[in-house]
């Protein structure tokens, strides 16, 4: 009889957005019992690893707005952001910067002592709040740090999710394993939250933890909810070779700039106005089209560059702002930023799609929220700014969290039946086809050309051929007898992990794929060469991808909402 836990409320992840929603279902009401879930222990999620700041307008009385976050946010997803959602964010960050500071962050400070803030891509004011060049880290911390304090939050670390529980179009829990000893459990209440994080681990040079793999996406496409705007995928500029790490935008917004090989700044070219500082699809185009047109520098590993140049800031500077990134060059590219150029490439970053839901966070399913990377609310449209990330899972954490416990305070878990039949086809899923298969194909080979694959061909620039070429060799991966796992222990088995990893892989690659090749026009991050131009006719809309068990997703469209802004050129 497999062990069911029972809660008011519970949070799948323990980045930024999960932890955030912890807190604010956990101020709610101290008699609601909330589990945070996690596959990797708390400080590990991927969220610490963010560097260079969260947007917000602090300081109208310096000439800053709301209505300037708002525009700069909607004209970077290239107006496919929903307006309404872009308002709200704008809205509430303000609040969260402050909260944050109460609860012990440390930002880094202006000389006046006020919270200081630094410029970014695609923003016309400084409004990157950032702590030196680890702002996911501090941010994480103080936010683990104030969970300890609510004795009605419970942290299951290593705890693998693999399903949610439902019946027809209602939430009632998740059914996981608990890693260290192998149990198959069900975690059941009223509400729950996905904040699983994005999922960049599909491409093989990414900036991702290795855990940052689509399982949070994978469960709720599963469920029967639309994964949204897949098909936009960002691609940061400034990428260490070969190791993906990132050396963040902060370095642009402190004075870095990007050089060719003929040691011209070359985005003055491309963005006359904002250069290095344009929004990231825009910056990293400009990087590939150098590289194409043979200005490029060749990495020893034989990977095209360009230069990222910090040499001028000086050794103050670097020291005191951006002391991170200087210790990623030095460890991991063997340059110190302060003596020389670093040579980078554009990374997966950022997934901009994610589970389908509305402005607050709510999912197809009642009682199903989701907040952060995993969620696509359509803040971010067609491409993200940069510090609009931090923003969104501390605004959307903080609301998710709220209206989970005030749903779980209606509606209480001891009255939920779950259907055990649903139980047991997932014991099958999980431990007769996949642990258990016989499949002759190792999956970590699969795995490697499954991220080559979105390497090669869902890449900056794409093509009808790229993607119909990608799109096939995933369905051919997909179709080869991979499903076996070698290790047969039940504790801390994390080949099996892998090999779960995987079976989402294959599936959210394939809907990527799909959305790009149905998206026949260039927006955004996605920029198609042999569709240029963007097609506010055509394809002003969201896409949807709907799980079919017999075959092809079934896509669909969704609207955009407009509130203010009528779609215009970009111009940076
Ligand atoms: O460059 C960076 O520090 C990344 C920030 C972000 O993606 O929001």
């Amino acid at each position: 009889m497999t062990e069911t836990l029972l809660y008011d409320i519970i949070i799948v992840g323990s980045g930024l957005a999960g932890l955030r929603a912890a807190i604010s279902a956990a101020s709610k009401n101290k008699n609601l019992k909330i589990a945070v879930i996690s596959k990797v222990q708390v400080m590990r999620s991927h969220s610490v690893s963010a560097e260079g700041g969260t947007a917000a307008v602090l300081y109208e009385n310096e000439g800053d707005n709301l209505e300037s976050h708002i525009y700069d946010t909607i004209k970077g997803s290239d107006f496919l952001a929903d307006q309404d959602v872009a308002e709200l964010l704008v809205k509430k960050i303000p609040y969260e910067i402050i909260q944050l500071d109460r609860w012990g962050m440390p930002w880094s400070r202006k000389e006046n002592g006020r919270i200081d803030q630094r410029k970014f891509g695609g923003y016309s004011f400084p409004r990157a709040t950032y702590a030196q060049d680890k702002v996911g880290f501090y941010e994480m911390q103080t936010l683990y740090d104030t969970c300890l304090k609510y004795e009605n939050i419970t942290f299951f670390n290593e705890w693998f999710c693999t399903s949610i529980l439902h019946n027809s179009n209602t939430f009632q829990g998740f059914t996981c394993i608990e890693i260290k000893n192998g149990h198959f459990v069900n975690m059941v209440a009223p509400s729950g939250i996905i904040c699983t994080g994005g999922a960049g681990r599909i491409y093989s040079f990414s900036t991702y933890a290795y855990s940052s793999t689509p399982d949070g996406l994978d469960m709720a496409y599963r469920a029967g909810l639309a994964l949204k705007d897949m098909e936009f995928v960002q691609f940061h500029p400034t990428g260490i070779i070969p190791s993906g790490i990132l050396i963040t935008e902060g370095a642009r917004g402190e004075g870095g700039y990007l050089i060719n090989s003929k040691g011209e700044r070359f985005m003055k070219n491309y963005a006359k106005d904002k250069l290095e500082l344009a929004s990231r699809d825009v910056v990293s185009r400009a990087m590939i089209t150098e590289i194409q047109a043979g200005r490029g520098f060749k990495h020893v590993s034989g990977v095209d560059c360009l230069k990222l140049d910090l040499t001028h800031l000086g050794d103050e500077k670097i020291k005191g702002k951006l002391a991170g990134i200087r210790e990623i060059g030095i460890k991991f590219s063997g340059v110190d930023v302060i003596n020389e150029p670093i040579e980078v490439r554009p990374v997966c970053h950022y997934m901009m799609g994610g589970i389908h839901s509305n402005v607050d966070g709510a999912t197809e399913l009642n009682g199903l929220w989701v907040a952060g990377e995993a969620a696509c609310n359509s803040l971010h449209g067609a491409n993200r700014l940069g510090a609009n990330s931090t923003s969104e899972c501390l605004v959307w954490g903080a609301i998710t969290g709220e209206l989970a416990a005030n749903y779980s305070i209606k509606y209480k878990s001891n009255s939920i039946n779950v259907d055990n039949q649903q139980i047991s086809t997932e014991e099958k899923r999980i431990f007769d086809r996949i642990f258990r298969g016989k499949g002759d194909v190792n999956p970590y080979e699969i795995r490697k050309e499954l991220t080559d694959t979105m390497d090669e061909n869902a890449y900056v620039y794409r093509t009808e051929s790229s993607l119909v070429e990608g799109l096939k060799k995933i369905r051919q991966l997909k179709s080869l007898y991979w499903k076996h796992v070698d290790d047969q222990v039940k504790e801390y088995n994390t080949n099996f992990l892998n090999v779960m990893e995987l079976d989402s892989m294959l599936r959210v690659a394939e809907v990527v794929l799909l959305g790009a090749l149905n998206r026949r026009e260039s927006r955004g991050a996605h920029s198609r060469i042999d569709y240029k131009e963007r097609d506010d006719n055509n394809f002003l809309k969201h896409t949807l991808a709907y799980y079919n068990d017999d075959g092809e997703p079934k896509m669909n469209w969704h609207p955009v909402t407009f509130t203010r802004y009528a779609p215009a050129e970009r111009r940076y």
